[in-house]
């Protein structure tokens, strides 16, 4: 059985304060949740830790340098992130390819830059609003996984995002057919780079946009695992029925 992961990443927002939401979630995450992984901006990262340890919830990084430390004024390694007791980064999302040009090659080598610091990868791909006009959007993402995954994957270092950039805080939605059909497809590859026992174990996130009122229909799709929750999962009352609902 896949295992399920609810997974925030509050991106530039947030302050010391915030960590109080985790605890708040604790309280209003049903019994047999789901895993649960909160990814706070940097600076928060050893507080979060301490503030998650009773309550289950797991922490990660939003982004890591693919070296292991350097020269490389305002970047954090993984071997940092996973100094302050996190287990995951997020590595290629969109915000990261687009703002700061990060691609497939970068996103690799960030890749295996976290799980030789003993993280778990939450590799993002996903297309534009372009490519998704255009019907490209199974090529895009057969490019993306093709150079973003590096060898080397295991059953437990990563976990895949796909993460329509159209539908990333934008409100808007894929259909569930649309849903089914990337999250089926990207399962096919994995399955046919990876083999059958890695790639049917890898977790596939949704993410963009996903809401307390539409995560139901979003995680009917067979090969979604779970989510990649942004707005929504900064407050405990909105993300506690995203994850109630996985
Ligand atoms: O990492 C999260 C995604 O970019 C989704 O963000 O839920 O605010 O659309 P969103």
């Amino acid at each position: 059985m896949r295992r399920k992961l609810a997974a925030g990443n509050w991106k530039m927002n947030g302050t010391a304060a915030s960590l109080a939401e985790l605890e708040a979630l604790k309280a209003l995450m049903p019994e047999n949740a789901p895993d649960v992984l909160i990814c706070p901006p940097a600076p928060l990262l050893f507080r979060a830790n301490e503030a998650a340890r009773a309550t289950g919830i797991q922490i990660g990084a939003q982004d890591c340098h693919a070296q292991n430390s350097g020269a490389f004024t305002g970047d954090i390694s993984a071997a940092m992130i996973a100094d302050t007791g996190a287990s995951h980064v997020i590595v290629g999302h969109s915000e990261r390819r687009e703002a700061y040009e990060e691609h497939d090659s970068d996103v690799r080598k960030k890749a295996k830059a976290a799980w030789a610091a003993g993280l778990t990868a939450v590799i993002c791909i996903g297309e534009s609003a372009d490519n998704h006009s255009a019907n490209n959007t199974l090529d895009i993402i057969a490019g993306q996984l093709a150079g973003s995954l590096p060898d080397g994957m295991t059953a437990t270092n990563t976990v895949i995002a796909y993460e329509p950039i159209w539908a990333i805080g934008t409100g808007k939605v894929p259909t569930l057919e649309q849903i089914v059909e990337v999250h089926d497809f990207i399962r096919g590859k994995i399955i046919s780079r990876f083999g059958a026992e890695i790639g049917d174990m890898i977790p596939l996130l949704y993410g963009g946009s996903v809401k307390p009122d539409n995560a139901a229909m979003i995680f009917k799709a067979e090969n979604v695992d779970g989510a990649l929750v942004g707005g929504a999962s900064l407050k405990a009352a909105d993300f506690a029925p995203i994850i109630s609902a996985l």
